[in-house]
């Protein structure tokens, strides 16, 4: 076996878990389709689409354990790689069924809905949509049920008009009706599960900007329990990031799981103790996974902005100017407006102001040397 672990994907997810891996002298290898991507900075990358399924057939030869960074791999493929590489399914973490479900946005609210853990009420766009909307009613969400990531395939609808008028969307089938939630805030839990047991990360609160991860830190509630009563009933082995949604009135309800690390989870890289990817290490090679401990962390992320241009004096002007945040940048070469490019992780008391102001800094010096057009 030439390498320990695989990752299906080569983001900043993967980079950061080949990092904790490579701490531990592991050899890693991902595949991922984009040249020069985060993951294939730092270790093997095989360049090639997530369907292909010869590629994968050779990741899953040369890696003893392969996990993924993004939920859309098709199974199907994964299951025909499996076979052409003559290996067992029990090498993939999560499982092939866990993914499955989660894949399939109407399928996770089915699991949900059956193991009565509260989610908002959710059914397939059928025909005309007059089903889906004689049960969901106005305001709902429309969802697609594969492949949706950073609100990319969510749409909010009001009326029969807005419904219409996105027609063009739900029409080939693939979309689901979603009763809309009036949420007070968001809510996201780390959860591990594995035969050694079941374990979760403080319960962070999250805020979004039009649908993209904007800014993480400790949340005033506990909502541990149902986040691991939702990775049990998708039967989940291995690391999840639990969505939540909180209403006023103090109710949580399921948003959806993802199977992997989490931006919600980017904190632990600086509180002190185990970091989510040093757990994804360990739950994918079946060893136990580290007791938690740490201090509180907030985090804002850095995102692409219009017209980008050098970034490196912005960041060391942030830097010099807040030594105390810790910087995380994933090397993306394609700097896209709205892209996940990095995080600030501040720590301890009065860390969302300095993650906030640092970052306001970082932006502020960053279109300063666009306008100025200095080469670095
Ligand atoms: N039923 C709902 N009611 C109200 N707001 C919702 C609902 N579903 C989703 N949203 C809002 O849209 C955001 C994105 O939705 P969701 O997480 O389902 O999609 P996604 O594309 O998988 O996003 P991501 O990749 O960022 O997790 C949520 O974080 C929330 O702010
Ligand atoms: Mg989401």
């Amino acid at each position: 076996m030439l390498f320990d672990l695989g990752f299906l994907g080569g983001g900043q997810l993967a980079r950061m878990s080949i990092q904790a891996a490579q701490r531990m002298g592991l050899r890693c290898m991902s595949i991922d389709p984009q040249e020069g991507c985060p993951a294939s900075q730092i270790a093997a990358c095989i360049q090639a689409p997530l369907n292909d399924v010869d590629a994968l057939a050779e990741l899953l030869r040369n890696c003893y354990r392969v996990t993924l960074e993004n939920e859309f791999v098709p199974a199907a493929s994964l299951r025909q790689a499996l076979s052409q590489a003559e290996r067992d399914e029990s090498m993939i973490i999560p499982g092939l069924d866990t993914l499955e479900i989660i894949q399939d946005k109407l399928k996770q609210r089915e699991r949900y809905a059956k193991a009565g853990i509260p989610s908002p009420k959710a059914v397939a766009i059928e025909d005309d949509g007059a089903m889906a909307i004689a049960r969901i009613k106005f305001p709902m969400v429309l969802k697609a049920r594969f492949g949706g990531y950073d609100g990319r395939g969510t749409r909010y609808v009001q009326s029969s008009e807005d419904f219409e008028d996105l027609r063009s969307l739900w029409d080939d089938g693939g979309w689901l009706a979603e009763e809309y939630v009036p949420f007070k805030r968001e809510l996201a839990v780390m959860v591990f599960r594995s035969a050694h047991g079941v374990g979760a990360f403080p319960t962070m609160e999250t805020i979004q900007t039009n649908h993209v991860c904007d800014l993480v830190f400790p949340a005033e509630s506990d909502a541990t329990e149902i986040a691991v009563n939702a990775v049990e009933s998708v039967e989940g082995i291995g690391l999840f990031g639990v969505e939540l949604f909180q209403t006023s009135d103090g109710k949580i309800l399921v948003n959806e799981i993802a199977p992997r690390p989490h931006n919600a989870g980017h904190y632990t890289l600086d509180w002190g103790g185990a970091s989510q990817f040093d757990q994804h290490v360990r739950l994918v090679l079946g060893l136990p996974t580290i007791p938690l401990d740490g201090v509180p962390v907030c985090m804002a992320n850095l995102l692409g902005i219009e017209n980008v241009g050098p970034w490196r004096k912005a960041m060391m002007e942030m830097l010099a100017e807040y030594p105390d945040v810790r910087l995380h940048w994933y090397g993306k070469e394609d700097i896209r407006p709205g892209r996940k490019l990095g995080h600030i992780n501040a720590v301890g008391a009065g860390c969302l102001e300095r993650a906030k102001a640092a970052r306001t800094l970082f932006l502020e010096q960053w279109r300063a040397v666009q306008e100025s057009g200095h080469s670095r």
